[in-house]
């Protein structure tokens, strides 16, 4: 499973980089407002830290403006992913971007039929959000089953992306289905690391090297 990083935060993405966590990056408006930087410029940062594709999202509604805004983002760098949202308009946008050989992540997409138009339209991507629909009652993981499952049967090329993941299990179920990518926020990714046996097994064991002086160094 690949592991993208949700954020625009730069120190984040650079210290689970140096960890090789980081095969890509997705940011949307909301993260690029909470990092209260340019999106140009720290999108820019973001691609020239981490080799694999970073999603930038576009701000237009209308197919014409979000080709001409995914044009401009992709000139950013080679391992832009441009994405857009799972409208009409937006699926537009990804038949023409992904024609001209640009990596299109289709976002906002909340049932196999929207990811089935998404593959047909050329997303590089489908990124279904479980922690949004997992918010109004609903069960985010189906989807993300009902997705590996559809694709599978016709040999979809299209990389279903979990994303609006909000924790560690949310990652794990992901894999366990067969996702091919997953974005979370840098906490989640860090809370995979967390198992109280594992805390109560080191405090035992350091109880033991400060009874037995056990020195190493
Ligand atoms: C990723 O591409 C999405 O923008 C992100 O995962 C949304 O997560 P949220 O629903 O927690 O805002």
């Amino acid at each position: 499973m690949k592991f993208f990083v949700d954020t625009a935060e730069i120190d984040a993405i650079a210290e689970l980089n140096d960890l090789g966590m980081v095969d890509g990056v997705t940011t949307n408006p909301s993260l690029i407002k909470k990092s209260g930087r340019d999106i140009i410029e720290v999108t820019k940062e973001i691609c020239a830290l981490v080799d694999g594709p970073v999603s930038a999202e576009v701000t237009a509604t209308d197919a014409d403006t979000m080709i001409a805004e995914g044009r401009k983002l992709a000139e950013i760098a080679e391992n832009i992913a441009v994405k857009v949202p799972l409208t009409w308009d937006g699926l537009k946008a990804c038949k023409v971007l992904s024609g001209e050989g640009k990596m299109v992540n289709v976002t906002l997409c909340f049932s196999a039929n929207q990811a089935i138009l998404a593959a047909k339209a050329g997303a590089t991507f489908i990124s279904p959000f479980i922690g949004r629909l997992d918010d109004i009652n609903l069960d985010g993981m189906d989807l993300i089953a009902d997705i590996r499952n559809v694709y599978d049967n016709y040999a979809f090329e299209t990389q279903i992306l979990a994303a609006s993941i909000r924790s560690a299990n949310h990652v794990l179920e992901s894999a366990r289905i067969g996702a091919d990518v997953m974005t979370a926020p840098p906490a989640v990714i860090k809370a995979m690391v967390n198992h109280p046996l594992t805390d109560k097994g080191l405090d035992a064991f350091l109880k033991d090297i400060a009874a037995a002086e056990i020195k190493i160094l």
